[in-house]
Formats: structure tokens, C-alpha cells, sequence
């Protein structure tokens, strides 16, 4: 299923990176709300086995499912949760046995009975019901003692039972909406991934437990019904519903919803899809509708082997845990993720949801097509459908470039979040609880990142041929990670392409060990060679470590740009360290590693190679590939941020941005000055970073403007957010102009406001307003009755500079006049001292006079003045700023000690430390590059430059001599 993702992905990423402390939630909470039960894949691990004892969740392996029968009836269109079912499952007996055990949840009234399959004659037999509740295992046992079932005999199990449809978005639950006219409808659906069809109907809830299903449900007849399979109409009726036999299939697969929802449809290749929600929408599905039958079409021919299902279909959802979920032949998502307009909707909203498909429909063949063994080995579907959310993307629109967001998204994600303690993507797992934690960076991104190495460093034709070859020997059936392994080394042997080990050890060196490679580079400048260390990366530079990969590498240089061809040119054997003597690179030359950035690693230059490296950006930025260039100030700013490196090598790196005009380099700019500025903005010298800043964004800045052109490609679109963002952050001029008057436009003559430059052009627009402008926007947000429209004019208020603004603004949240809800009166505050220093004054201003209205906005348990504090201490990053907090949170303990928590005074004191720890070691260094570049211009990139310049005027001497 896909994450539930937000779009400001990278900058988060970054910020969680920075501060490993406590400011921010961590990154999966964040960016990956997943399955309820989700656990943050930090902290420590039971490492579990796969064995027979007595505690083991494994379902016995003495019988196999071979087909069912589901029937079910539900009343949801008047709200009632109760539903009844029955089940026939035939079984074939493997091991001789007198049990049958399968799994349930959260049903009960179980009535079963056995009837053999050999012998038509025979009588049914009775059967006992037991069930354990930690295991959710339902076991059933012959009334009659003496009877006990051969080897190889064949049953049905019939079982009667009832449940109740569940209102927490899993298994089958109840979901409502309601329509224009204030009228209430209930539908009910189905989330089963991973362990919930078990609510729904007892069954065999093991992925490679895989069996044939004909699914009937009876339902009033205002409804319908939908499943995996189109309807059986010779067999239905008004309301009953019956539908065809699905293909042998994973139990987590199955869907069902029964809705008033409307459909559109079409067709392509003969596969007809239709795309279905609530009543009123249709004309916003067309995007999704359109997209899914591209990008379904682009899948099946990378792949080579075709849907296997007579039909498609997406379902949006009103209440949906996950992002999406790729039951087969009906995925469903958020309903969100389904509706797009040109008018309203924003350019991420639109490639989001086509990723989204791309990530659905992938695993239409990786976890449908070809299920998993087990658990254990979820990477293997996510990282397919998450790769193949961009790959799929790339065919079908390839001129969007979908490898940059790749690149700062997933690609990213899991640098950072495989940094510290993580476990393998291979990863032995038994209990609902164990399989919930597995849906992380570690089973998405990561996978998704190694899978793309290899897909460079063998080859496409490789890779493609690879996944050709698995899909083909094993469609209808369960793998684990060495079926791949053996694919793609048939493929690799069928190409001739030569490898200096077998892909199983290539491979699984990736997928059974946890983190990934830090590579050194030292270059010997008489020589002309280089040797590569590695060692695995890990935040800590000194915690020991002896993990090697086999990995794959190959390098450009000044004499040799051309990063074209991403195969591996030489592979690190598993071996600490590799000398490179048969590329010959000139001591002027620099040297780049891993082209296009394909390689799942970080790399570490000497420090003579980053001065040609800077000194060549600045020169020549495109003789370095867009995503290198990204992934030199990635790595540059980590490695800072770690130890590694100089914050004179990372500041002279991002001096080339000048010349940027890229979204990859400029988002991951972006993420890093971003934290820059809000370290420095209290500083008595932040003048010169904001003017390094200016500087850096002024020239592409001028060539986008913060108004959309018609035509334009739409990563300039994210591109212009971004740079938006930035500049007016720093308090560029030329964009507080702009974007004060494209805002004074919208508001006083109604030109509209692009959807996706909505949030920045309010934030931007009202940064030096004059009150005027500033009360129309208060007005707004006083008379708007939609929530998002809301939440932005509050977010933007916040970005005031002005004085008495802010101090008006802040004052909204305790002000009982105004309709604003609990959760906006308590996003008034942070909306200002996130934004800038004005804001964090205006904040302290206002708590110190008004703390205890403040407090008593709470209820219950609400405690949003201790919120709040906390929160001002992550901004805090000035001595006057601390005092006056510390002032104020002991006058607080004093006085009104019932509006803290017990802890408050500690996490206060860690989110400023971690912050003025940051100043300690970062502070020094960063003003005095700043200083001296700002004095000396670039010049301060130094005698290299000039060495340079000395050179070209020598060189044009000569020939004019
Ligand atoms: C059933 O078989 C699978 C696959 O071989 C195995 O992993 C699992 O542990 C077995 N179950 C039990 C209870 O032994
Ligand atoms: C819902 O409708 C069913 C008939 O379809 C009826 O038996 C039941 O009483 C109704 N329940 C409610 C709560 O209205
Ligand atoms: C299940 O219910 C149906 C309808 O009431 C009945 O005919 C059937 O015998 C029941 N099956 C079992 C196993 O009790
Ligand atoms: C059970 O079914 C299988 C597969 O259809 C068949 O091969 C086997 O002979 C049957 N067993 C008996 C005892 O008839």
C-alpha cells in the first residue's frame, strides 16, 4: 500500500536529519502515517525465528486453502454496523491431522460444519469451535473424537458467524460522508493489508497462503457493490451481488465496497477501467481516470507480461488510513488522491496522484501477480511499486523528469533514515504488531533505491529482462528475495553481462545487513589513481563499524563530463578498500563518483577534489549531472552536520547556485538554508547570510518571478515554490514587491492566485504589508467557512514583520469575539515564531501579559500553553530570547503550575540547548566564511580561482603572441 505522503518531503527530511534531538517528531510520524500500530523503526529490535515453538503466529501447515465461498450481509446503507456471513472454504489435508486451524478477528456466533470432498455420500461432520485470542487462531476439531483426516483428503469447511462493521478505517468498516444537502451516507469497505481480512471472514491470512475466491454480498438495493472481479451478472440480483472467481490470490488482497458511489470509464488496450466516488465528483476524476490508463499501459510493456484481471478499477474513499491500497483489480485511495482540478488543485496534487497510481497499479504484478512468501520480505513488493511509482511516471510522461523527485524524496529518505540503528530489508517477522512495523523507509525507499542501483549498474535491458523472467516464473505464486536473485542472474548470464560475483551475493549483501556504504575517496594527484574506502555511514562518525557491500561504481571527471552511461565500471568486492588505477584522472581534473547519482551511498572527497569540484561548478555547472550536483550539497551538508567536513567546503560548494536553475539542487539548497536561517536569524551578522542567500537565488529568481508562465515545464512550477519561499525567507526585496503585489491583486481586483502558489503568495505577500492588505486577509480568514482556505490564512498571518500586525495577530488566539476552533487558536502562535525573529518577539510579548488566557483555552487535558513553550524553545536561538523564555516558564510554574506538565521545565531546556549546541560548533565558522566571502567576493574561493584566472590570461597571451 502507499505511504500517506506530504509534499514538503525534502525540506522535512533535512530538518529531521539536522536535529536528531527533539524538536521535530521523527520522520515516519511525520511523512509516513501508516497502518495503526506503526512503530518508528529506531530503537531496538527482537530479532525473531522462524521455527515451530510454541508461541509461534505462524498459522500449522497441516491444511492449505484451495478455494472459498464468501457470502456476506450487511445493512450499511441505513448505518447499521452488524453483518453476518458464511463461509465454504475447500481445503486439501497436507499432514494428517485432526484440527483445522485458521484465523479470525473480532467475529464471533462461529456454526461449522465438514463435509468431504471425495466422497459426495459421505455425512457432514460436526465440528468444535475454539479460539485463542492472541493469536487470533480459530480452531476447529470433529465433535467425534475417533474421526481425523488423511493425508491428501479434501473438505469443505462451511462456517456461520457474525461481526460488526468496524469504525476505525480497518478490515471491513463503515465509512460516511456527507452530500450538499446535509444528507448522511454510509458505505462500507475493506482494508485488509496485512492482517485484517481476517476480520471480515475466517480465513487463511498468510500472504502465500494463496486460494480462488467467489465473493457474494447482499446489500439493499439503493447500493452496489464492487469487488476484485467484475460481476457475475447471470448470478445476481437486486441486492445480491455476485461476482466471478478471482485467480489463486493473497487473502490481504481482496476488496469489497458497497456505496452509492458513481462511476466513470474507459478503455485502453482492451482493459476497461473505471474510477469510482462518491456522487458529484466525476468531472475531478477525470485526471485520475485518464493517467491510470497510461500509466497501466506504460507498466505492461516495461514488464512484458500483462494485467491478468478482466478489468480495473480505483476507489476514492472518505475515511482511508493509508495513502492507497492495491487490492487487485480495485485499488483504493484517499478520496483526495482521486479528485484533481485545473481550477483549484495544485501541480503536486496532480503528479502525487499519478505516482500514487504508479505505486497501486505496480503492484498489480509485484504482490498480486507474484505474492510473498512472507513478511519478511515486504521490501519486495514496496520497493517495486515504489521504484516503479516513478518508473512508470518516466514512461508515461517522460518529459516530466520524475527522477528528480525521486531523487529528493525516496531517494533521500533513505540516506537519513538508514543512518543510525535500523534493521535489514530483509527481516523475520511474525505478529500483527511485528508486520505494522515494517512499513517504514526501510521497506519503501530503500528497497526502491537499491532496486534503482542495480537497474543501472546491470543494466535496464538486465533489470528488465530480470523482472520479465520473475514475474513469468512465478505469477500465481509467493517468492522471497532469492526468486529475484535467480531471475536476475538468468537475465544477466542470457545478456552476457559480466559480473565480478553471483547477483544472490551481490544483492543480498544490500538486503540482509542494515545501513548502506559511506565511500572515501583519496586521490593521488602524482599518480593520477584514487582508492574508495568504505565503511557504513552512520550519523555517529566514530561508532565502529565493519559492514562491506559489493558496490557498484563508475565516475566522470573535468576531462571526461559525459554521464550518460550509469553500468558499474568497477565494483568494491565486499572489501574495505579499492584503488581505481585503470581511470586516469589529471591533477587538475575533479572527480565524481556514482554518475546521475544512481548508487545507493554518500561519498566523501578530499578536500583538494571539493575545491575543483566548487571551482568547476562555478565554472561549468552542467559538466556536472543535475542530481550530482544535488547530492554533492546532500552529502556535504550532512557530513557537516556530522563531523566529516568543513563548513567552508559546504558554503563554497553552494556558491555555484547562482547558476542553478534546477529543481533537485535548488530543493535540497532550499532544506539547507532553510535551517540555516533559522539558526541565524537571531544573529548580529545574519546580515551576511541573507545577503550570500539574495545573492545565490537573485538570478534565477529574476527568470521565474513568482507568477506561473503558461507553458512553462512543471518542475519550474516546484521550482518557483521553492525559490519563493527562500527568497522572501531572507527578505529579498525584489520578492517581498512581487509577491506584496500579486497578493494586493488578488485580494482588491480578484486576479486569481495560482493554486499552487497560493500558500507562498499569501505567506510572501504579507511579509511587509501595509494594514490594509493585512485586514482584508484577517476578514478572510474571519468569514471563510473552509477549513484549508483557514489554515492557510493563518499559516500566512504568521508571516507578518510588522509589530502591531503580529501583535494583533497573536492575539486572535485568546480573542472570544472570533469563531476560530481550538485547534486554529492554537496554530495562531507557532504560525509566528517559526517565521521569523519579529514573530518569536511578538510570541514572548504576548505570553508574558496573556499566559494564563493562554492556558485556559484547554480543556480536559489540553495543556496548549505548555505546547506552546515547548514550541518556542525549538526557535529560541538568541541569550535575550532565553532568558526572557526561562523568565517566563518559571513565572508560569509558579503561578499556574496546572498549565504545565511535569516534564516541561527539561524538554524546554534540551529543544534550546539542542539549538544553541548547533551555534557552539556551527556558529564560528559559517559567519567568518560569510564574512570574508562578502568582503573579498568570491575571491574568497581563493588562490584557486585566481590560480585559474591566471591561467586563461596566460593561455590568451600566448595566442595573441
Ligand atoms: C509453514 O510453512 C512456512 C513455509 O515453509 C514456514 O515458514 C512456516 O514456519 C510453517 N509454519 C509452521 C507453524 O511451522
Ligand atoms: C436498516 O434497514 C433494515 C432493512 O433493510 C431494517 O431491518 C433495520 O431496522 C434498519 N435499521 C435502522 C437502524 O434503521
Ligand atoms: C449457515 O446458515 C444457513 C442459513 O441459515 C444454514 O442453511 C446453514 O446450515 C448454516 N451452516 C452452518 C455450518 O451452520
Ligand atoms: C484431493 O484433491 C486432489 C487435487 O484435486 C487430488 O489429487 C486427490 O486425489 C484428492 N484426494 C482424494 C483422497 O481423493
Amino acid at each position: 500500500m502507499a505511504l500517506w505522503m506530504l509534499n514538503s518531503w525534502p525540506l522535512l527530511l533535512l530538518l529531521v536529519a539536522a536535529s536528531q534531538q527533539a524538536w521535530l517528531p521523527p520522520v515516519e510520524d511525520v511523512v509516513q502515517l501508516e497502518t495503526k500500530g506503526y512503530q518508528a523503526l529506531s530503537g531496538s529490535f527482537e530479532t525473531r525465528e522462524d521455527n515451530n515453538s510454541e508461541d509461534n503466529y505462524r498459522l500449522p501447515n497441516n491444511t492449505v486453502p484451495i478455494a472459498y465461498n464468501v457470502e456476506l450481509w450487511t445493512q450499511v446503507h441505513n448505518g447499521t454496523r452488524n453483518f453476518s456471513g458464511s463461509v465454504s472454504i475447500d481445503l486439501q489435508v497436507v499432514e494428517a491431522s485432526n484440527t483445522i486451524t485458521l484465523h479470525a478477528r473480532q467475529t464471533e456466533n462461529f456454526e461449522a460444519v465438514l463435509q468431504s470432498k471425495d466422497s459426495a455420500t459421505s455425512a457432514p461432520i460436526s465440528l468444535n469451535v475454539d479460539y485463542e485470542l492472541t493469536r487470533e487462531f480459530l480452531t476447529f476439531k470433529p465433535v467425534d473424537s475417533t474421526i481425523s483426516f488423511a493425508k491428501d483428503s479434501n473438505w469443505t469447511l462451511s462456517i456461520n458467524y457474525t461481526g460488526l462493521l468496524r469504525d476505525d478505517m480497518g478490515g471491513f468498516y463503515i465509512s460516511t460522508y456527507t452530500d450538499d444537502s446535509n444528507v448522511v451516507h454510509y458505505l462500507a469497505t475493506t482494508q485488509f493489508e496485512s492482517t485484517n481480512a481476517r476480520h471480515a471472514f475466517p480465513c487463511y491470512d498468510e500472504p502465500a497462503k494463496r486460494a480462488n475466491f467467489t465473493i457474494t454480498i447482499h446489500h439493499d438495493p439503493s447500493h452496489n457493490a464492487i469487488s476484485n472481479m467484475p460481476v457475475n451478472e447471470a448470478e445476481s440480483s437486486n441486492g445480491k451481488t455476485v461476482f466471478l472467481t478471482t485467480p489463486k490470490m493473497s487473502t490481504y488482497l481482496i476488496a469489497f465496497i458497497v456505496s452509492e458511489f458513481e462511476s466513470t470509464g474507459g478503455e485502453l488496450n482492451g482493459l476497461p477501467q473505471r474510477v469510482f466516488s462518491r456522487k458529484g465528483k466525476q468531472d475531478q476524476q477525470e485526471w485520475t481516470l485518464w493517467s491510470g490508463l497510461v500509466v497501466e499501459a506504460s507498466l505492461e510493456k516495461y514488464l512484458g507480461v500483462p494485467f491478468a484481471l478482466p478489468k480495473l478499477d480505483q476507489a476514492g474513499i472518505p475515511d482511508f488510513s493509508a495513502g492507497a491500497m492495491e487490492n487487485w483489480g480495485l485499488a483504493t485511495y484517499r478520496e483526495q488522491y482521486m479528485w484533481w482540478t485545473k481550477e483549484t488543485s495544485t501541480i503536486n496534487l496532480k503528479t502525487s496522484i499519478t505516482n500514487i497510481i504508479g505505486h497501486e497499479y505496480a503492484h498489480m504484478w509485484f504482490g498480486d501477480l507474484v505474492s510473498l512468501k512472507w513478511w519478511t520480505y515486504l521490501w519486495l513488493k514496496e520497493g517495486f511499486a515504489t521504484l516503479f511509482s516513478y518508473e512508470s511516471n518516466n514512461i508515461a510522461f517522460p518529459e516530466w523528469n520524475t527522477y528528480q523527485i525521486f531523487h529528493v524524496s525516496d531517494y533521500n529518505s533513505a540516506l537519513i533514515n538508514d543512518a543510525s540503528i535500523s534493521t535489514p530489508m530483509s527481516h523475520y517477522v511474525q505478529t500483527p504488531n511485528e508486520i505494522s512495523g515494517r512499513y517504514g523507509t526501510i521497506s519503501y525507499a530503500k528497497p526502491a533505491s537499491v532496486l534503482y542501483m542495480f537497474k543501472n549498474a546491470f543494466t535496464d535491458a538486465v533489470f528488465q529482462r530480470g523482472l520479465n523472467r520473475y514475474l513469468t516464473e512465478n505469477q500465481y505464486n509467493s517468492t522471497d528475495e532469492w526468486n529475484l536473485f535467480a531471475s536476475l542472474q538468468e537475465a544477466a548470464d542470457e545478456l552476457g553481462l559480466k559480473l565480478p560475483a553471483g547477483v544472490p551475493d551481490i544483492f543480498s549483501s544490500w538486503s540482509t545487513q542494515a545501513g548502506f556504504p559511506l565511500l572515501t575517496v583519496e586521490r593521488n594527484y602524482e599518480t593520477g589513481t584514487f582508492t574508495i574506502k568504505q565503511q557504513r555511514y552512520l550519523n555517529d562518525k566514530d561508532a565502529a563499524n565493519e559492514a562491506t557491500w559489493y558496490v557498484p561504481i563508475n565516475c566522470a571527471s573535468a576531462s571526461n563530463p559525459d554521464y550518460r552511461n550509469t553500468t558499474a565500471s568497477h565494483y568494491l568486492l565486499k572489501v574495505k578498500e579499492l584503488t581505481v588505477s585503470d581511470v586516469q584522472i589529471s591533477k587538475d581534473d575533479w572527480l565524481i563518483l556514482n554518475k546521475q547519482s544512481t548508487g545507493f551511498y554518500r561519498i566523501l572527497y578530499d578536500e583538494e577534489n571539493y575545491r575543483l569540484i566548487s571551482q568547476g561548478l562555478l565554472e561549468q555547472p552542467y559538466a556536472f549531472h543535475t542530481r550530482n550536483r544535488a547530492q554533492l550539497l546532500h552529502d556535504a551538508y550532512r557530513f557537516v552536520d556530522t563531523g566529516r567536513l568543513s563548513q567552508a567546503t559546504l558554503f563554497q560548494l553552494m556558491a555555484y547556485l547562482r547558476n542553478e536553475d534546477q529543481y533537485a539542487p535548488w530543493s535540497t539548497a532550499n532544506s539547507i538554508l532553510t535551517i540555516y536561517d533559522t539558526y541565524l536569524r537571531g544573529d548580529v551578522n545574519y546580515v551576511h547570510f541573507r545577503e550570500f542567500v539574495i545573492e545565490l537565488v537573485e538570478n534565477i529568481f529574476n527568470k521565474l518571478g513568482v507568477n506561473e508562465i503558461p507553458g512553462e515545464h512543471y518542475l519550474n512550477n516546484y521550482l518557483r515554490v521553492t525559490l519563493v519561499s527562500l527568497a522572501c525567507q531572507v527578505g529579498s526585496s525584489k520578492c517581498y514587491q512581487q509577491s506584496h503585489k500579486k497578493l494586493q491583486d488578488s485580494l482588491n481586483n480578484g486576479a486569481p492566485i495560482e493554486p499552487t502558489l497560493r500558500t507562498q503568495a499569501y505567506c510572501a505577500g504579507l511579509r511587509e504589508a501595509e494594514d490594509a492588505t493585512f485586514n482584508l486577509v484577517v476578514n478572510n480568514l474571519l468569514n471563510s467557512n473552509d477549513a484549508t482556505d483557514r489554515s492557510t490564512y493563518i499559516s500566512s498571518l504568521g508571516c507578518a514583520q510588522d509589530a502591531d500586525q503580529l501583535k494583533k495577530f497573536v492575539a486572535y488566539s485568546i480573542d472570544e469575539t472570533n469563531n476560530l476552533s481550538y485547534s486554529e487558536r492554537t496554530s495562531v502562535l507557532s504560525a509566528a515564531y517559526t517565521r521569523s525573529e519579529a514573530g518569536l518577539t511578538a510570541s514572548l510579548d504576548f505570553l508574558e501579559a496573556n499566559w494564563k488566557a493562554y492556558g485556559d483555552l484547554g480543556t480536559g487535558t489540553q495543556k496548549p500553553l505548555d505546547s506552546a513553550l515547548r514550541g518556542i524553545a525549538s526557535s529560541v536561538v538568541s541569550e535575550s530570547q532565553k532568558n526572557r523564555l526561562n523568565a517566563l516558564v518559571d513565572t508560569v510554574r509558579t503561578n499556574g503550575a496546572e498549565y504545565l506538565a511535569d516534564n516541561t521545565e527539561t524538554a524546554v531546556q534540551a529543544n534550546m540547548k539542542s539549538n544553541f549546541d548547533w551555534l557552539d560548533v556551527h556558529r564560528e565558522p559559517v559567519i567568518n566564511w560569510l564574512v570574508a566571502y562578502r568582503t573579498n567576493g568570491s575571491s574568497s574561493l581563493s588562490a584557486s580561482t585566481f590560480a585559474i584566472l591566471a591561467m586563461f590570461v596566460t593561455l590568451l597571451l600566448y595566442r595573441f603572441n
